[in-house]
């Protein structure tokens, strides 16, 4: 009988692992403070209270190594995880390399991504401190789909303020959010101050993350049974992300690999770190020693072409100052299809691990990316979400030099969304209407310059 090739590597109900990992209890370094807005302290705890729930405050800033899933979390999770890490055997052979090339999909979960992962968590804790309803924004559509239906599982309201560009471009992702439950408003919009100031002097903005991060948290502020969610960029999101790369770790272990190299995309981080960390702690403790590469779009090259600096997390500075990779907070980046990557700044964490040199950024222009995107479609079967198509670029790439040089690395990539919804993005790659925006030219060139010199005095 012919050997079966094994495509999927499985974990059972009961193998899903029932701890978080913190990587602040094992980064070689200290990274910096949050600071206040208004005073340039470090924040505490009570600074962050209108907007979260103190159980979030609390992994925010938490120096222990695991933090157990609450139970009623667990139970939500085991809807779609653990999810499977696929062998791409048909890319592999496609590229006629002698690399193993594995991808963890989240494109498995109710909302087609990651995000789910930290939606349930941030919906739960807030029902338990006594929230009803959540604010937050959303890019690509994914996060709102994500924190809609963590909300209803739980029983919360839920408004999302997304950002235009998606929103003209993806009306299905609003009406996912809205069969959830959610009401949702383009961003920005003139429910807010800050929507009301950015629409006065650009009536036709496509908006940005900063500018709905800044509508999200302004309403939230305003009420005390209202909190806000973020997504990404947090150490708490990105703690409850970890749940990916601790599956991952147990499904190679299973078939006996290690990877040589693990490839992410980065918008704020969260998917990257969630599935990098635990392998990072691996490395760490020199049971393994992958390359681990962040990849990121050339419109919005935050780690590759940003400061490292102090900067505000959206656009009206209401948020605390974090230390992180940035294009400036009123930077608004070019209208690519990959929404969930345009976003001026990084997770303070993946900031300090490219600073210290433990992960190495690239920037991939969305042509290669959507280039990848087909042909993984075309041998693996699934559309995947913009955003990771520039994981799988920078993961063909590698495979191609694998090629030239014969080595058998494995190679490991976070697949973390399908793109079923976002098939207008293909429509036009596929009628050549796709155009990579030069980073270099005059107008983006000035646009950062100015946008850099609006960043707060700490830096
Ligand atoms: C499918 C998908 N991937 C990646 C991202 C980027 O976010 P992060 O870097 O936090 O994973 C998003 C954000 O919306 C997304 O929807």
């Amino acid at each position: 009988m012919a050997e079966v090739k094994q495509h999927k590597i499985m974990l059972s109900d009961d193998e899903m692992p029932t701890r978080w990992y913190n990587v602040l209890h094992d980064l070689p370094t200290p990274p910096p403070p949050v600071l206040h807005p208004a005073t340039g302290e470090p924040v505490g705890p009570d600074d962050l209270a209108p907007l979260f729930p103190m159980d979030l405050i609390m992994q925010e800033v938490s120096g222990d190594q695991y933090i157990e899933i609450p139970g009623d979390v667990l139970d939500v999770y085991r809807l779609w995880r653990p999810s499977p890490l696929f062998r791409a055997h048909r890319l592999e052979q496609a590229l006629g390399t002698p690399a193993r090339i594995y991808y963890k999909y989240e494109g498995v979960s109710p909302a087609g991504s990651h995000k789910p992962n930290t939606a349930v968590p941030q919906a739960y804790y807030n029902l338990k401190a006594g929230t009803t309803k959540l604010t937050t924004e959303t890019g690509a559509g994914q996060w709102g789909s994500s924190l809609a239906f963590a909300c209803s599982q739980f029983g919360l309201d839920c408004e999302v303020w997304m950002v235009r560009a998606s929103y003209d471009q993806k009306p299905y992702r609003r009406i996912m959010m809205e069969t959830f439950g959610a009401n949702v408003h383009p961003s920005p919009s003139d429910f807010t101050e800050a929507g009301k100031a950015i629409l006065a002097e650009h009536p036709d903005s496509t908006g940005s993350l900063g500018i709905a991060i800044s509508e999200a948290v302004e309403m939230a502020a305003q009420r005390p049974d209202t909190h806000y969610a973020l997504g990404s960029v947090l150490n708490h999101v990105l703690l409850h992300q970890t749940i990916i790369g601790e599956e991952a770790l147990l499904q190679l272990q299973q078939i006996g690999e290690s990877p040589d190299l693990l490839v992410g995309c980065t918008g704020g981080g969260s998917n990257f770190g969630g599935l990098m960390f635990p392998f990072l702690r691996e490395k760490w403790a020199g049971r393994m020693a992958p390359v681990v590469r962040a990849v990121e779009p050339e419109a919005c090259p935050t780690l590759t072409q940003g400061l490292y600096a102090y900067d505000y997390g959206d656009t009206a500075g209401m948020t605390p100052m974090m230390k992180m990779h940035t294009l400036g907070h009123d930077f608004v980046p070019d209208p690519i299809h990959a929404g969930g990557l345009r976003y001026h700044g990084m997770s303070p964490l993946i900031s300090h691990l490219v600073a210290t040199e433990e992960v190495e950024p690239v920037a991939k222009p969305q042509s290669e990316c959507f280039a990848a995107g087909v042909q993984f479609a075309r041998t693996e079967g699934i559309v995947p979400a913009p955003e990771p198509t520039h994981a799988l670029a920078a993961a063909v790439e590698a495979a191609n030099e694998c090629t030239e040089t014969g080595e058998e690395k494995v190679i490991l990539t976070a697949l973390c969304g399908h793109g079923h919804l976002d098939l207008a993005a293909y429509d036009a790659y596929l009628s050549d209407k796709i155009t990579d925006h030069a980073w270099g030219d005059a107008d983006t060139q000035s646009a950062v310059r100015q946008s850099l010199s609006h960043l707060p005095s700490p830096s």
